[in-house]
């Protein structure tokens, strides 16, 4: 399983990136970051500091500016992945990056396993599924895994299924049960698979035992 750090803040980045696979972005990380006005710049450092796939989502609204700003951001480094809506006009978008121009796209906001089908059919590289934005709202996010997990096994598409929306290690084990082959996940919950108290309390023991 391939885990992505979701993320736009270098030093989180650069703190994690012994265990990552690449990064994922969103308008809201990149503000978080505070580098708004100087995304561009962000993104180039960004993408020289982390060898795999970096996804960066569009702004634009319709497919023609979707793909217009893919391009562009494309221009930044061979490592971007384009992130687009699950919308109608993104999913043309993603027909056309795709096809077109041969550009590996990340089609996010998947709430539906009908969604999940369609973003595979228009050459999707990625598809992000959000868990935990489903589970707030009392419906089940990893059942929604599972199902596109299938519908995908079934027929020959190449789109990884990339689980987003991450709200704690559980999550992760279980979609990797399940045979996501991607998760993305913020460093919090980086550090909590990595914790456990039993390590803890046995390095301690260890140590007072030697030192005696
Ligand atoms: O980057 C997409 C997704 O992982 C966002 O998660 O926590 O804002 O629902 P969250």
């Amino acid at each position: 399983m391939e885990i992505f750090l979701d993320s736009a803040d270098l030093g989180e980045i650069k703190e994690c990136i012994e265990f990552i696979d690449g990064i994922t972005t969103n308008p809201s990380l990149i503000a978080k970051a505070g580098f708004k006005n100087k995304y561009k710049d962000l993104i180039g450092e960004i993408c020289s500091t982390v060898k795999g796939p970096v996804s960066v989502e569009v702004v634009a609204h319709t497919h023609t500016d979707m793909i217009k700003e893919g391009l562009a951001l494309k221009k930044i480094a061979d490592n971007i992945v384009i992130k687009l809506p699950l919308t109608y006009e993104g999913l043309i978008a993603c027909k056309e990056l795709s096809t077109k121009y041969n550009i590996k796209v990340n089609v996010t906001l998947c709430f539906s396993s009908g969604q999940a089908l369609l973003a595979a059919k228009a050459g999707a590289y990625l598809i992000s599924p959000f868990v935990g934005r489903l589970d707030d709202i009392s419906h089940n996010g990893l059942s929604l895994i599972k199902d596109i997990c299938t519908i995908y096994s079934s027929y020959v598409f190449n789109t990884k299924v990339l689980v987003a929306s991450v709200r704690s290690p559980t999550h992760v084990i279980e979609a990797a049960k399940l045979g996501a082959q991607a998760i993305t996940i913020a460093s919090k919950i980086l550090m909590q698979m990595i914790a456990h108290p039993l390590t803890d309390s046995g390095l301690a023991t260890f140590e007072k035992d030697w030192n005696n």
